[in-house]
């Protein structure tokens, strides 16, 4: 990991001048922006080849600088208080004076904002006068990116700059918990519904596949490595890849691993890798075995289950 100071001066120096870049976070890298720019947004959509209906996290270092743009509540300051910094989104509703770009929300009246953990992301954020609007740094529907070395090969050099913070510790996206009514959680990811339930204390409601889509994080084909894949598998076919959770003593050549030993964080962390390393090694299609439905195993069978809809 290439990491200094003058690395986030950098970055600092593109964001100010409207640019997007690559940043680190602990769950997956995003493609950020100023939030307050309209110019700036447009610029994400477009490198990202993302429909603009598809509104955008904005990511802060604080609740002092939140509550410029957005109206917090008590389920709000619960969550925040024992989960952020790290990997969760909350929906709220905007303030009369925010300053977000229109761009960001669709012109809604609602944002999505998370407080990333990673060190080097909250180091630049706090040297920002303005919230930084980050999707996942990947093409729209495919895997996202856990590493730099990922998001420039999405994106090569349509990006100005990427800034180096190492492999995402989580490597999952952040859940999402819609906050403005009765708590409604709009995408698994890498912090457990329930430890969310245990802390808010009341019924929280799963609405992960709508009829109507409000989060194409929603939808069914995305998180694709490109090729086909199939869930639960006991044994593979010929030349395909075969995904299993923990390393084996027998070992084949199209065998893949996703932790060494029986661990699920572990196994979400490389999940995203994993599946890059076989599309690239040129294999045509991908199995995996039954993996627990248990705690983050139930975003790895989330991701899955959407990358599968090939
Ligand atoms: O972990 C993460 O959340 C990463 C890192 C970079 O923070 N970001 C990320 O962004 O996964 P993205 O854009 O790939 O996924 C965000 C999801 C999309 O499905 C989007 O539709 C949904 O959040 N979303 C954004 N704003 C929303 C809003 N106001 N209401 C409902 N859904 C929203
Ligand atoms: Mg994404």
């Amino acid at each position: 990991m290439k990491f200094n100071q003058s690395n986030i001066k950098k970055a600092k120096k593109y964001l100010d001048k409207n640019y997007c870049i690559g940043v680190p976070s602990e769950t997956v890298y995003g493609l950020a922006a100023n939030a307050y720019s309209n110019i700036a947004i447009k610029s994400i959509y477009k490198i990202k080849k993302r429909p603009k209906s598809n509104p955008l996290i904005v990511h802060y270092s604080n609740i002092d600088k939140l509550k410029k743009d957005c109206l917090i509540n008590d389920d709000f300051l619960k969550l925040y208080k024992k989960f952020s910094p790290g990997p969760i989104t909350y929906i709220l509703s905007l303030n009369k004076n925010s300053k977000i770009s229109k761009n960001v929300t669709n012109k809604k009246n609602n944002l999505a904002v998370r407080f990333p953990k990673h060190k080097i992301f909250r180091q630049l954020l706090n040297k920002l006068d303005y919230p930084l609007a980050a999707p996942s740094a990947n093409i729209s529907k495919k895997l996202s990116a856990v590493q730099a070395l990922d998001v420039k090969e999405d994106f090569g050099n349509k990006i100005k700059y990427i800034l180096d913070g190492g492999k995402s510790a989580i490597g999952l996206e952040s859940t999402i918990i819609d906050l403005r009514n009765k708590p409604k959680i709009l995408r698994l990811g890498g912090l457990e519904v329930s430890k969310i339930k245990k802390i808010l204390g009341k019924k929280v409601i799963i609405s992960i596949n709508p009829r109507k889509k409000v989060a194409p994080g929603q939808s069914t084909l995305h998180y694709s490595p490109g090729i086909p894949l199939r869930m639960n598998i006991k044994r593979p076919k010929k030349n395909e890849a075969f995904i299993l959770l923990k390393r084996n003593k027998k070992t084949y050549s199209n065998y893949f691993y996703l932790s060494k030993k029986n661990d699920l964080n572990e196994a979400a962390k490389n999940l995203y890798s994993l599946l890059r390393k076989i599309k690239n090694k040129g294999f045509k299609s991908i199995a995996v075995e039954k993996i627990q439905n248990l705690g983050i195993g139930q975003t790895i069978n989330d991701r899955l289950k959407r990358a599968s809809k090939f």
